[in-house]
């Protein structure tokens, strides 16, 4: 068994990268007793090199090139903390071009280019992992690799961004409207100063595509994913839905059929009772429906310094352990190519609509003619009057099942009468 230290490059040293550089320095005693030799930082690239940090390093090891990583014969594995899709995913690349193996937590770089980067490291012999790209701290993807691998994967459904489920969480508790919930989650350093990716389900359409690859063997692209943000929800639509018994959370859910797959990232309608309704703040959940294990949930951190860093870790350990006992890295996946990938228009669901209408005799008969023609049956509606001097009302309605296709036409002709002032939100129910 070897006993020399196993060299790791650092690329990036901020949130997450400062959490693994500090466990790595704390923890080594730990570390080497479980992998049989010490883990040594021999290399911390990061842009700004006179930026204070609190991590003590060795003498010698930041730099602002990163050639000193790829150069640095010293360095066994690569951990990418960067973020972002440039330069990241060119370093990873280069890491396994030269024969280093990679630790990542780049969603956007996994989702894009994983099973691309997959192939290219088998091809040079070393092990690229990416537990931390999804759900932070809370395992997903070793399952999805390992555990879960005798199973058929039907479902996957999750709440996987927790900065949006934090701002939503305060809307339904709070009654405040999503603006002012985005200032304060930017104020606490839940959301970052571009907050983008995270409202518009891009990060979570990113994780998303992750999984449903893992999950369905099948390369599932980021572009693949149906992605809709938080930023239409109201107060107003969160007191409707408790009233109606229902949570709104951003869902981010695959499913695999003989049809194809489906990969849908959006703001639903959930029942109250069921358990991902009741997951709040950051925290994430993702539940895996499989024909062997049947419903599985996995609930926790999912961001943070200290639970990402816990993720990184597993993947460093798992690759110095293969190192030490010399044993090869496992084939890569065998992703299947050709998956139909079935379009949004093929969804069936039940749906919440709110409107603002002109209150007279007639106006709910016009809306229920729209929704009748396209066959789309009211389960539900709720009357609000709202202005009395404009002599507006608020309605909201809920459908029994119905199709996505004829939903998003009857959003256009509702809006094109002349009795609605304005459709204020279709938001999906999602039951299971
Ligand atoms: P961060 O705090 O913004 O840190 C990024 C680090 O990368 C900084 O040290 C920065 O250098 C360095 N860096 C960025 N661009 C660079 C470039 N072009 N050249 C050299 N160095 C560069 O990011 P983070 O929150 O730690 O996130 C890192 C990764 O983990 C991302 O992929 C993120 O999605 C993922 N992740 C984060 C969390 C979380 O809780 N934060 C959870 C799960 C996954 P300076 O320090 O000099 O600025
Ligand atoms: N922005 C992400 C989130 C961080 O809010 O979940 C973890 O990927």
């Amino acid at each position: 068994m070897s006993k020399s230290p196993i060299g790791i490059g650092l690329l990036g040293m901020g949130v997450v990268g400062g959490g693994v550089a500090s466990t790595l320095d704390q923890k080594r005693d730990q570390l080497t007793a479980l992998i049989g030799c010490p883990l040594d930082l021999k290399g911390v690239l990061v842009r700004d090199a006179a930026k204070p940090r609190a991590q003590k390093l060795p003498h010698g090891i930041l730099t602002t090139n990163a050639e000193d990583i790829f150069n640095n014969p010293e360095i066994d594995i690569v951990v990418e903390l960067m973020g972002g899709q440039d330069p990241a995913f060119d370093y990873i690349r280069k890491s396994i071009d030269q024969g280093m193996h990679v630790v990542t937590a780049n969603k956007e770089v996994m989702a894009r280019h994983g099973p691309d980067l997959l192939l290219a490291a088998q091809d040079r012999n070393v092990q690229v992992l990416f537990e931390a790209s999804v759900a932070g701290g809370t395992p997903i993807i070793a399952p999805l690799m390992r555990d879960l691998v005798a199973n058929e994967i039907i479902g996957i459904r999750g709440i996987i961004n927790g900065t949006t489920n934090y701002i939503l969480t305060r809307m339904a508790n709070e009654g405040a409207d999503f603006d002012a919930t985005l200032k304060d989650a930017q104020a606490l350093g839940y959301a970052e100063a571009d907050p983008t990716n995270d409202i518009e389900g891009i990060d979570a359409s990113y994780k998303l595509a992750i999984l449903a690859t893992l999950a369905f063997r099948a390369r599932v692209r980021d572009t693949d994913v149906f992605h809709e943000g938080i930023t239409k929800l109201t107060a107003r639509d969160f007191q409707y839905a408790d009233e109606l018994g229902y949570a709104i959370k951003l869902l981010a859910i695959a499913n695999s059929s003989e049809d194809g797959v489906q990969a849908r990232v959006y703001p639903a309608l959930v029942p109250q009772d069921m358990m991902i309704a009741k997951v709040d703040g950051v925290l994430n959940a993702v539940e895996i429906e499989a024909d062997l294990t049947g419903n599985l949930l996995f609930h926790g951190a999912g961001a943070g310094a200290l639970p990402t860093t816990s993720a990184v870790l597993a993947d460093v350990i798992d690759i110095a352990r293969n190192i030490v006992s010399s044993v090869a890295p496992p084939p890569s996946l065998s992703l299947s190519d050709d998956v139909r990938i079935r379009s949004m228009l093929e969804l069936e669901t039940r749906y919440y609509v709110r409107l603002t209408t002109t209150d007279r005799p007639g106006v709910l008969a016009q809306v229920g003619t729209v929704l009748g023609d396209l066959n789309i049956s009211i389960a539900s509606a709720i009357q609000k009057e709202m202005d009395d001097q404009a002599k507006q009302a608020e309605i909201v309605l809920m459908t029994h099942r119905a199709s996505e296709a004829a939903m998003q036409q009857a959003i256009q002709r509702l809006n094109a009468l002349d009795v609605v002032a304005e459709v204020g939100n279709m938001i999906r129910v999602e039951e299971w």
